[in-house]
């Protein structure tokens, strides 16, 4: 893979623009950034005027039918295009969220499309989430059990204790929570950022995981989980409306309730 030489949304110029198609009176003016670590230039950014009479209503319909129709070269990532698989996710007027979810009515005005904020680009709207799905797998997000597999039956669960899942089981890795937050933005390396430990918690809270324990050593540090200040922006980010910001702060009395 290239090396990567600029981090997303730094020096943008201004690109080339596309106009509306004869005939079309419905139109929305897209902003979308381009790069191409490969190229020699600087990030820029294009402008399509799209015909929203031969578009679908979302903002991931405006960028298939700019890939598909105006420039086949335009990059980025998606694939369930109804909020399951988490990646279409960017920013988008600012705030980071899933194109496939957000309809083009929400916005009012031009749309102005950019990767998720301080990672870097692979290209366009494509981010390299390598440290991401890395800090993942660090918080070894299966379950772990010491005692024997019960032979005949799985391992059960009261309703109360599945009950403590509902909120953290449903993160689809998007990454919107992560690239929110100022703590991760200037930590990434060190902080596992909201979406690692909410996963991490999504297995302290299972009744039927043994390694709470060994789970929480791994936490006990002073930039893996203490970074987080409690801003809130990931929380206000999740598309899926889980509250990471909480899931850190039970971690945290976790913590607290085993020193007691
Ligand atoms: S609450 Fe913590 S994880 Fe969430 S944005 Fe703030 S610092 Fe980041
Ligand atoms: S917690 Fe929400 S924003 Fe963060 S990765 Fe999971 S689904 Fe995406
Ligand atoms: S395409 Fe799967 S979440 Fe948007």
């Amino acid at each position: 893979m290239a090396e990567f030489r600029l981090p997303a949304n730094s020096v943008v110029q201004p690109g080339k623009t596309w106009p509306a198609p004869d005939g079309a009176s419905r139109t929305k003016r897209v902003h979308v950034y381009r790069y191409d670590p490969e190229g020699e230039q600087n990030p820029r950014l294009d402008t399509f005027n799209v015909d929203l009479d031969s578009c679908g209503p979302m903002v991931l319909d405006v960028l298939l039918k700019i890939k598909n129709e105006i420039d086949p070269t335009l990059t980025l990532r998606r694939s369930c295009r109804e909020g399951i698989c988490g990646s279409c996710s960017m920013n988008i007027n600012g705030r980071n969220t899933l194109a496939c979810t957000k309809a083009i009515g929400d916005f009012d005005g031009d749309l102005k499309i950019y990767p998720l904020p301080h990672m870097p680009v692979v290209k366009d709207l494509v981010p390299d989430l390598t440290n991401f799905y890395a800090q993942h797998a660090s918080v070894e997000p299966w379950m772990k059990t010491s005692s024997a597999t019960p032979p005949d039956r799985e391992r059960l669960q009261s309703k109360e204790e599945r009950g403590k899942l509902d909120g953290l089981y449903e993160c689809i890795l998007c990454a919107c929570c992560s690239t929110s937050c100022p703590s991760y933005w200037w930590n990434a390396e060190r902080y596992l950022g909201p979406a690692a430990l909410l996963n991490a918690y999504r297995w302290i809270a299972d009744s039927r995981d043994e390694a709470t324990g060994e789970r929480l050593d791994e936490l006990q540090d002073p930039f893996k989980l203490y970074r987080c200040h409690t801003i809130m922006n990931c929380t206000n980010a999740c598309p899926k409306d889980l509250n990471p910001a909480q899931a850190i702060a039970e971690i945290k009395k976790l913590l607290v309730l085993r020193r007691s």
